[in-house]
């Protein structure tokens, strides 16, 4: 049948290769008297009896489930969430619902009421169920294996640390538990291919501020009561890589017209690297019924860098190295400060990372404007009837935009005198702190980008 050859990546074209099925089998139902092939299932066994589980011999029904992660953003500092858009899939074994149809598969009618797993979110704060009415989403099998195929939009809460904010990683995960002594696992639904991982990604679609490194699955067993020794164990764990995907998400461009080839397969479903570990858990065979199992999504996420690059370490050096400037040039001196862009920004209790940068060229700067106004009293002192102009413009974004305020300053000479400037001519001041503060800050530089670079986790 439809299934033997298929090469087929991923659910979404797995729901499309079905329909387009369908859309075949009842063009021959019409044109043809054989109605053979245009079965769906409306009426189940008289038995049956959906409100209970299948019965299976010993505790856990297995349920398998795959994810296809439509799209992911909306990370929010101020909230501390995301959004993320999913297909689930999942399948498990109903003995009575075997040999219901001749084909391999037989679609199910939506109407048709039928025991399932329930899918729970554990960390969600809204959810959403965005199944179009129309579409077929559950099939069962000759053998009596269903498929259910489910979409979910969800908010779900994602606490944040900030302190090596703009060069910090975040962990966003979803869980999902099982319940009704369901025994969940990652793994491929029988309707996927081989080759494909149980959670897969739309590269395309992370646009955010955050760059998916790799996403993580993990099953374990867990528990209500809080003192279970072994709580927590684990029984199967995944790990993808998804550094490439960005690459990945540039060539889609070039493979627009082309879906269908191998590489652009893999760049519209970015299923990563992946590297399996199978770990013992000895609690899914002597768990009580306080024991349930869960599944996890875990999103390493790392923030794009780039941005605050340009919008804030760039134009603040820039300042502090035209601070330098009265160091050559005893007239004019230019100070700009640009306070720290609170938008979008939850107010946090401890110091991040662009904070002590801020800090530090604003103290360079102040430096600087210091030397300068010691440097100029032992000039004058010197030479009394010449005068300076220092400007100083203080633009500070606030979560409405801008709002600079320009506040020129004069000052003019005064005639007194001073007297430690017979000992520290203000040449010599200036020929010091042109070696000094370059030298300070690039010190500063070295030991603040290695400590956030190198050595924060
Ligand atoms: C299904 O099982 C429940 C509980 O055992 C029972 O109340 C209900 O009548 C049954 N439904 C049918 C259609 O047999
Ligand atoms: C389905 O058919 C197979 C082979 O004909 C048989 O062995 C099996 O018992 C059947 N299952 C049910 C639930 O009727
Ligand atoms: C991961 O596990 C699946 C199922 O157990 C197996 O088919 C696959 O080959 C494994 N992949 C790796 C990289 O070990
Ligand atoms: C921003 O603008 C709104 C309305 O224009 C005002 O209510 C609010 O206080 C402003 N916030 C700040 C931080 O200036």
């Amino acid at each position: 049948m439809w299934s033997a050859g298929r090469d087929a990546v991923v659910l979404l074209s797995l729901v499309s290769v079905l329909r387009c099925q369908a859309d075949t089998i009842s063009e021959f139902a019409e044109e043809g008297d054989d109605d053979h092939n245009h079965e769906i299932l409306r009426v189940l066994p008289y038995t049956y009896n959906w409100t209970h589980r299948p019965r299976i011999p010993g505790r856990w029904l297995d349920v398998t489930r795959a994810a296809h992660i439509l799209s992911f953003g909306a990370v929010s500092e101020q909230t501390m969430d995301f959004e993320v858009s999913l297909q689930v899939a999942q399948e498990w074994r109903d003995h009575r619902l075997a040999n219901l149809t001749q084909n391999a598969w037989l679609p199910v009618d939506a109407g048709v009421q039928m025991w399932r797993p329930h899918v729970d979110f554990a960390n969600t704060k809204s959810l959403d169920i965005a199944t179009a009415e129309e579409e077929t989403t559950m099939w069962v099998s000759q053998g009596g294996i269903v498929n259910l195929i489910v979409r979910y939009n969800i908010k779900a809460s994602c606490p944040m640390t900030l302190h090596a904010f703009p060069m910090d990683r975040q962990i966003c995960h979803i869980r999902l538990d099982g319940f009704d002594d369901t025994r969940l696992e990652w793994g491929l639904a029988s309707l996927m291919t081989m080759n494909a991982e149980p959670v897969i990604s739309d590269a395309t679609a992370f646009h955010s501020q955050f760059k998916l490194m790799g996403i993580t699955t993990k099953s374990y067993v867990t528990s209500f009561l809080p003192s279970v020794h072994g709580k927590g164990c684990t029984f199967s764990e995944q790990t993808c890589d998804y550094a490439d995907s960005d690459t990945c998400q540039a060539n889609t461009k070039l493979c627009a017209d082309d879906a269908g080839s191998a590489e652009c397969d893999k760049c519209l479903y970015y299923t990563g690297t992946c590297a399996n570990t199978t770990k013992q858990c000895e609690l899914l065979e002597k768990g009580d019924k306080s024991t349930y199992t869960s599944l996890e999504i875990q999103f390493h996420l790392s923030r794009r860098f780039a941005y605050h690059l340009m919008q804030m370490y760039v134009p603040s050096t820039f300042i502090v190295i035209m601070s330098w400037i009265s160091f050559w040039i005893e007239i004019v001196l230019t100070m700009t400060t640009q306070s720290s862009r609170s938008h979008a920004m939850q107010e946090v209790s401890y110091v991040r990372a662009i904070d002590i940068w801020i800090a530090a060229c604003q103290l360079f700067v102040f430096s600087a404007l210091v030397e300068y106004a010691v440097a100029y009293r032992c000039w004058l002192a010197q030479k009394n009837d010449r005068r300076a102009i220092i400007t100083m413009e203080t633009t500070k974004l606030t979560e409405n935009g801008t709002s600079p305020e320009h506040q020129p300053i004069e000052i003019n000479g005064a005639d007194e005198k001073c007297n430690g400037c017979n000992f520290f001519p203000a040449q010599n001041i200036d020929r010091a702190c042109r070696m000094v503060f370059p030298s300070l800050f690039v010190l500063f530089n070295v030991t603040y980008w290695t400590f956030y670079l190198l050595c924060t986790p």
